[in-house]
């Protein structure tokens, strides 16, 4: 695939792969409530990454979120085995919930926050709520990249945000889609 395009003066690059190879501060996790992992990026992640992910989202979910991690709240944990040096497990909404569209927004926004608070330069991004969780990808690429330039509007900080696509197909529907400035 030809070199693909990128955005706001080159903070924001796309590509297609699988994003536990990425070797950035942060990469993002798909992740359900329960914070105990699941099947697509969710489970690459944890197994990617090895026990050690799953034994901090335990401490997470005993400590601070009982009840589980609330749709469009981010936390951190260690990366385990990856190249990576955390994960930032938030939870996307289900297609046609309510406030679906806010809380996708959430999502990118609390973890761009997170990353911030903890100095972190560069991260990496799954598109979040697009697979198990039904959303339309071209309906998800307008919500992450206008909630994407906000906030890197305000946070010099970040330097760089990987958007990382499993298939080529993808790529292109967020490429078509997308409402960067
Ligand atoms: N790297 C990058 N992207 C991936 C990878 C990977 N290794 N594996 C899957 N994806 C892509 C999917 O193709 C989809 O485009 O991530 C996007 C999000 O899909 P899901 O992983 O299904 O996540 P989501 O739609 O947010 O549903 C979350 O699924 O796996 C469960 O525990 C998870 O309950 C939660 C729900």
């Amino acid at each position: 695939m030809a070199a693909l395009p990128d955005f706001i003066g080159g903070r924001v690059t796309v590509k297609v792969g699988d994003i536990t190879r990425e070797d950035v501060d942060a990469l993002v996790n798909a992740a359900n409530g329960s914070l105990m992992g699941g099947g697509g990026v969710d489970g690459a992640i944890h197994r990617a990454g090895g026990p050690a992910i799953l034994e901090e989202c335990k401490a997470i979910r005993s400590s601070r979120y009982p009840k589980g991690l609330p749709t469009g709240e981010a936390v951190l944990t260690t990366a385990g085995r990856m190249a990576a040096r955390y994960v930032i497990h938030t939870v996307g909404p289900v297609y046609g919930t309510v406030a679906a569209e806010a809380k996708l927004a959430g999502c990118y926004r609390s973890c761009l926050a997170l990353a911030v608070d903890r100095g972190l330069a560069t991260i990496a991004f799954p598109a979040i709520s697009t697979g198990v969780f039904g959303y339309p990808r071209q309906e998800a690429a307008a919500v992450s990249s206008r909630a994407i330039q906000k906030h890197l509007e305000n946070s010099p900080g970040i330097e760089q945000v990987r958007l990382v696509f499993f298939a080529a197909e993808d790529a292109e529907v967020f490429l078509d889609h997308h409402v960067f400035g």
